[in-house]
């Protein structure tokens, strides 16, 4: 009994990877991204050059991942886009939320 109050009140704790990532997407990436990914947050407008569309599955067929991964750790030199450096489960789960924008419910 009391061990599984134990394990349900660490599973509660530790939130979903997808969650996580939600969570940091909104807080940090959003504004210019968009809240669907579709690079049209309200920060965009202002922008030279239009952030790309995660929700597009093209995206990620021609984007390799350790680019995108590399790009939110040291951003990407001549934009905006600076680096938003974070642990590597952190990161992970922020991956995963972003390729979910291009997958078809
Ligand atoms: C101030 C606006 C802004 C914020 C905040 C921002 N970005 Fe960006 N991001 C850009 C712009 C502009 C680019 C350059 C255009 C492009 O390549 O999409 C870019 C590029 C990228 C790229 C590379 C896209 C490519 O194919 O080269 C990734 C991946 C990315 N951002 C992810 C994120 C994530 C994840 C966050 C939050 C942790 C974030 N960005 C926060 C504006 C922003």
């Amino acid at each position: 009994m009391g061990m599984i109050a134990l394990l349900v009140g660490a599973l509660a704790a530790e939130p979903a990877p997808l969650e996580l990532g939600q969570s940091i997407y909104a807080a940090k990436c959003a504004t210019c991204h968009g809240s669907t990914g579709k690079g049209d947050g309200p920060a965009a407008r202002a922008l030279p050059q239009p952030p790309a569309n995660f929700s597009d599955p093209e995206y990620w067929k021609r984007t390799d991942e350790a680019m995108v991964r590399g790009v939110i750790e040291t951003g990407k030199p001549g934009t905006v886009m600076r680096g938003f450096p974070m642990k590597p489960d952190r990161l992970d789960a922020l991956v995963l939320y972003l390729r979910s924008f291009a997958e078809t419910p």
